[in-house]
């Protein structure tokens, strides 16, 4: 090729890169497009054409590496230049003025004080050199964090070369990782139906997905990010407000709900109209931080071990609504747990329209003495599910009937019963209660448990029809016996059978967790089928048996026994047995299983050659050891692959623990 065509390719790559930089600015950080999804699309595309026929141009700062690769990797521990403080919280404006009061004292001297909005999400630093993103660590402990600098590469609001040429050669910026609330709900929305445990908040959810192993996945998730803090040695301006706005014009998503105060009146006034007008965010914040302006004055003010003098957080009140209740439903749990719910006449709070919401337990219905009819504090905590927080009694004109918990199931009947100590009524009608029945068997059929291709709907529909009364009935089921049913045809009558035959080879550990036994979730399963190797063995362990085992504690034990201890269980688990459910460790597992490791605890630091992590921790509890992911006391070995935290290091050699290498490791067993 031509020098001349070889430097036009070179210029065409190099000026899409700036182009779609730009773009994305626009788009993710001034939320502001300047094209349809559809022209981007294409000069993406484009450029990816061109980065693939060329190689030799590769640049890991180009827009496109933003999807993130498919490479797995653990976290390396990092620490932090300068450690990552907390702020000390309020919830008063009373608190407030004290702050403003506390500051003049010190200072003695005028000064403005920056009001932020406190965005609720995980925080993170940012390293830049010569203008690109080197390093993305978490808070962690505040001293070291991890680093998860290939999942912050793929969130578009971050850059990953800055714009202008201002900025020092080197500085760290702090902001928060955020997932707006319509992605968080679409994201719920999907885990729900692939039956994965929902994420409890939007900070939950960033924070999980910044831990993830595959990059690819953190891409898909749509983060987003506000970074507030500049920190380095050489920024050339001393106001907090003003370097926010220069790293805004390099490229940073900066809020624009940023205001310098001179007075106390100026901030009440931005945390009142903020309290209410965050409602219409897309993200979550959850109060305003307060930071005096001027960098010589803060170094001024301090820090106290925990957080600076500088700064002060007050927090928001949780959302709250009032709003009348119309009736009260009471639904029955697969475990026959009963619980309230409110309906509600509905109303908007934090977004969304809420029109349930949970009314906890009996003594808590006594306790509101709440009446039909009642105008009632509605409240979206962290969690998704929102809360009946108390009633308004100066608002009841009219009174309606009081709500007292139900004595009997509203399913079948059977009177409810509650045990000793705890706060929920429960149906004892296992096997007569149809949401029980029902709800075992959307659980046995689950895509964690036996992964049997039907949801509530189909399993509803096989219950009407008298097909299913329990999970062992599914196997007798035929193609002809479906195809009669409506919305069913000869081929998904036999995709259907194919799914149950497939069930078939779902190891012990999960048919066992598939039976829905009280506490024994997914992990707890794995447990008891490494320690008692076939059903008939766990079916008849003794509590103390039980108890024996590793993290099997005595509520777990319980509800073993009691599940055990009642026939119609132990006929399910026969004729499962009699289908050909698998019941038994596979002779496989069983065969590398050994007790080498009996009674040591591992912890597990660093990144290895060998194996990857997970198969170590798998190792370990083959062979009969234990798995912990902190250094304590109880650490009897630490497995150190490369990189191992300083930290763990430190207080291993403090505790005397011995250190293992793979090699050494790989020997022992
Ligand atoms: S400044 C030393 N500004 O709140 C001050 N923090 O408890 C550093 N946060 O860990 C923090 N919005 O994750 C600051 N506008 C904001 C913030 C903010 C949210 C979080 C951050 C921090 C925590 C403090």
């Amino acid at each position: 090729m031509r020098i001349k065509e070889i430097n036009l390719i070179k210029n065409k790559i190099e000026s899409l890169r700036k182009e779609i930089d730009r773009l994305n600015h626009s788009y993710y950080a001034l939320s502001k497009p300047e094209v349809s999804d559809f022209e981007y699309d294409i000069k993406l595309k484009e450029l990816e054409a061109l980065e693939a026929e060329h190689p030799e141009y590769f640049d890991p700062n180009s827009p496109t590496q933003r999807v993130g690769s498919d490479i797995s990797k653990n976290f390396v521990q990092v620490e932090h230049i300068y450690p990552m403080l907390s702020l000390s919280n309020t919830y008063s404006e009373e608190e407030i003025r004290d702050f403003y009061i506390r500051t003049e004292k010190s200072l003695n001297e005028d000064f403005d004080i920056v009001c932020e909005l406190k965005y609720d999400g995980t925080s993170i630093s940012l390293t830049y050199e010569n203008g690109i993103l080197v390093r993305a660590v978490t808070r962690g402990d505040g001293i070291r964090g991890d680093d998860v600098t290939a999942n912050v590469r793929t969130i578009k609001s971050i850059p990953l070369k800055l714009q202008g040429s201002d900025y020092p050669p080197q500085f760290e910026i702090r902001g928060e990782i955020l997932m707006p609330w319509k992605v968080f709900d679409d994201l719920n929305k999907e885990r729900a139906e692939a039956d994965e445990p929902l994420f409890a908040n939007p900070r939950n959810a960033a924070a999980g997905t910044l831990k993830l192993q595959n990059p690819a996945i953190v891409s898909s998730r749509k983060l987003d990010s506000y970074l507030y803090y500049l920190l380095g040695e050489n920024l050339s301006v001393d106001g907090h407000y003003e370097n926010l706005q220069k790293a805004k014009s390099w490229g940073f998503k900066i809020s624009e709900a940023m205001k310098k105060c001179n007075t106390l009146e100026e901030v009440f006034e931005f945390i009142n109209y903020w309290d209410k007008e965050r409602r219409n965010l897309p993200v979550a914040t959850d109060g305003i931080v307060l930071k005096i302006n001027s960098a010589r004055q803060q170094l001024n003010l301090g820090r106290t071990a925990k957080s600076p003098r500088w700064a002060i957080a007050y927090k928001f009140q949780a959302e709250q609504a009032e709003t009348r209740l119309n009736s009260v439903d009471f639904q029955v749990g697969r475990t026959g747990n009963v619980t309230p719910v409110a309906n509600l006449e509905p109303v908007l709070l934090s977004g969304t329209i809420v029109k349930r919401a949970s009314l906890h337990n009996a003594d808590i219905i006594r306790n509101f003495s709440v009446h039909i009819g009642d105008m009632c504090y509605v409240e979206k905590g962290g969690e998704i599910i929102p809360k009946i927080t108390g009633v308004n009694k100066e608002a009841r004109f009219l009174i309606g009937q009081k709500v007292e918990f139900i004595t009997n199931c509203p399913a079948c009947g059977t009177k409810l019963v509650r045990e000793e100590g705890e706060a929920a009524y429960y149906c004892p009608n296992h096997f007569g209660c149809e949401p029980q029945i029902k709800g075992m068997i959307e659980h046995f059929v689950s895509r964690k448990a036996m992964y049997i291709n039907i949801g509530e709907e189909t399993v509803n529909q096989f219950y009407k029809a008298g097909l299913i009364k329990n999970a062992a009935d599914l196997y007798a089921i035929k193609a002809e016996d479906i195809m009669k049913l409506e919305r069913w045809a000869e081929k998904s009558a036999g995709n259907f059978v194919e799914s149950v035959r497939n069930s078939l080879q779902v190891p012990y550990e999960r048919t066992l967790y598939a039976l829905g036994i009280r506490y024994v979730g997914e992990t707890v399963a794995k447990k008891l089928a490494y320690a008692f190797p076939n059903i008939d063995i766990l079916m008849n362990a003794s509590f103390e048996k039980l108890i024996a085992v590793d993290e099997i504690g005595e509520v777990i034990a319980k509800g073993l026994i009691d599940y055990f201890s009642i026939e119609s269980n132990r006929i399910l688990v026969e004729r499962l047995k009699s289908y050909g459910v698998r019941f038994a460790l596979d002779e496989a597992v069983l065969a590398e299983k050994t007790d080498i490791l009996n009674g040591l605890t591992f912890v597990i630091s660093g990144t290895f050659l060998l194996h990857s992590r997970d198969e170590y921790k798998a190792l370990i509890e083959k062979n009969g050891g234990k798995n912990s992911g902190s250094v304590s006391a109880k650490t009897d070995y630490i497995l150190a692959g490369e990189n191992m935290g300083p930290a763990k290091l430190e207080k291993a050699r403090k505790l005397g623990i011995k250190i293992i290498s793979e090699e050494e490791f790989l020997k022992m067993i």
